[in-house]
């Protein structure tokens, strides 16, 4: 880790696994300890400097190469940064690993049929009936981190449980550089 640069939280998983539930609330537990910290999420930035990007393996590349870009400009100046988007591609967390000094990836894991058990946005119901395509795990890839530096299972552990194994990660990647 080098310590002038904040830490890169990317929190890649499935729609629904609660990649930003779990972001939110590692965002609160850092700033009640006085860090400086971003979140990036991928619906906001989808909104905004990233509107006009769909689903596609292009797109979905592209809005991570900016999501990137970002998340460097600020850990350089000393931001930690949580970014929670799909990124379901490994070619892309690749890209993201190799762009940003104190990468982090924290591989959110929920089993799919949880997912759209619990089908918050009710997403999975549109991409089942074909209102939605290139649906994440349902008719888009989800290539599975093969070796994240966090797994948080988030349909057995509890949210607090996870949390406090990020702030964990944190506190000993900080000692140990
Ligand atoms: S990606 O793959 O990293 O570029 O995606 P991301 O920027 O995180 O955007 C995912 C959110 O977009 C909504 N949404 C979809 N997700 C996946 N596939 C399709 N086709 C799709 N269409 C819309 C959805 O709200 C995702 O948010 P999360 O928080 O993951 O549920
Ligand atoms: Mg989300």
């Amino acid at each position: 880790m080098n310590s002038t640069y904040g830490s890169v939280l990317w929190f890649t998983g499935l729609s629904g696994a609660g990649k930003t539930t779990t972001a939110q609330s590692v965002e609160k537990k850092l700033r009640e300890r006085g860090r400086r910290v971003e979140l990036l999420d991928g619906d906001e930035l989808r909104a905004t400097v990233c509107k006009g990007l769909g689903f596609s393996r292009e797109d979905r590349i592209e809005n991570v190469k900016r999501i990137a870009y970002i998340a460097n400009l600020l850990s350089r100046n000393g931001v930690d940064v949580l970014v929670s988007a799909i990124s379901p591609y490994k070619e892309m967390r690749e890209y993201a690993r190799q762009h940003i000094p104190n990468y982090v990836e924290v591989y959110v894991k929920c089993p799919l049929h949880v997912c759209e058990m619990r089908d918050v946005k009710g997403l999975y119901a549109k991409a089942r009936s074909g209102e939605i395509q290139h649906f994440t795990g349902i008719t888009d890839p989800y290539e599975e981190p093969e070796n994240p530096e966090l797994t948080l299972l988030t349909s057995t552990g509890a949210l607090e449980q996870n949390v406090q194994a990020v702030l964990a990660y944190m506190e000993q990647a900080a000692t140990s550089s």
